[in-house]
């Protein structure tokens, strides 16, 4: 069945609902894989991670086999899509879930994770810090936004993604690919991608999971479907990526609000 072009001119966003954590952790592993051993021929990859506790399963995943074995690692640049501007070692920290996670049990070569360093004096010289390792990753001049090949999103309840969160000023800041902002329950400094990076994605990947998220990723979808329902109420409905494609993996849970005729066969 040929799905409606959504009003963007863009891809139509993708959602495919995965029927337990392990499957949806799998899709998700399957779908870098696919991305970086595509890429891998051309150069370096590179994959934007988000933190949160959604992802941690599927980057659990990736760090098994078959993938671990199969993985272009060599190849492959990490990047850290937001922080709380936490110490390293602190729980809440997205660098240490993703260190646990991933990084501490593959061979990533030195200098392939680029994080958000909290050590810096605030959040406004880690995005700094950050922004200047993204020119030098990507020294081709003729790109004012670099684009990296796919972005590992989260959705929060409240239609946050990354670090950008209902109606902050982080979402109007005119930055281009970092900035400072404040977020979360209880709210804490952060750093976070910018929208306009974001936006140059060659992919967006979001995984979803649990009913708290049905109206947020209900609204997100709706979104990438039709630009006009876009609204910085709705952060993670701001995510379309303008030559790219958004893959949406959820579980049953956070579909509960999604028409069938939403979702991708198979
Ligand atoms: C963060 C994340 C954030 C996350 C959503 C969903 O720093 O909290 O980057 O954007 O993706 O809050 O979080 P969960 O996956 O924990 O539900």
């Amino acid at each position: 069945m040929k799905e409606s072009r959504p009003a963007t001119g863009g891809a139509v966003p993708r959602v495919f609902v995965l029927q337990t954590p392990v499957e949806l952790a799998r899709a998700a592993a399957g779908r870098l894989w696919g991305i970086a051993r595509e890429r891998a021929d051309t150069g370096s990859v590179h994959i934007g991670l988000s933190g949160g506790e959604t992802p941690r399963k599927a980057y659990e995943t990736l760090a098994e086999e078959p993938y671990r074995t199969r993985f272009p690692w060599e190849a492959v640049h990490f990047w850290q899509v937001d922080e709380r501007f936490v110490p390293p070692g602190d729980p809440r920290s997205n660098r240490r879930m993703i260190w646990e996670a991933l990084l501490s049990r593959v061979p990533v070569p030195p200098g392939h994770f680029h994080g958000f360093d909290t050590s810096l004096a605030d959040p406004a010289a880690a995005a700094e810090a950050y922004e200047a390792a993204l020119r030098s990753a990507f020294p081709d001049g003729s790109r004012k936004i670099p684009r990296l090949d796919a972005v590992v999103l989260g959705i929060g309840a409240d239609g946050h993604t990354a670090s950008l969160f209902p109606g902050t000023a982080a979402l109007l800041s005119g930055k281009d690919l970092a900035l400072a902002t404040v977020g979360g329950d209880p709210p804490v400094p952060r750093v976070s991608m910018a929208l306009p990076l974001l936006n140059h994605a060659g992919g967006i990947l979001f995984l979803v999971q649990g009913s708290g998220k049905a109206k947020a990723l209900r609204e997100a979808v709706a979104a990438a479907r039709d630009a006009s329902l876009r609204s910085p109420a709705l952060p993670a409905g701001l995510v379309a990526p303008k030559r790219g494609t958004a893959i949406f993996l959820v579980d049953p849970e956070a579909a509960g609000l999604l028409p069938l005729s939403w979702r991708a066969a198979g």
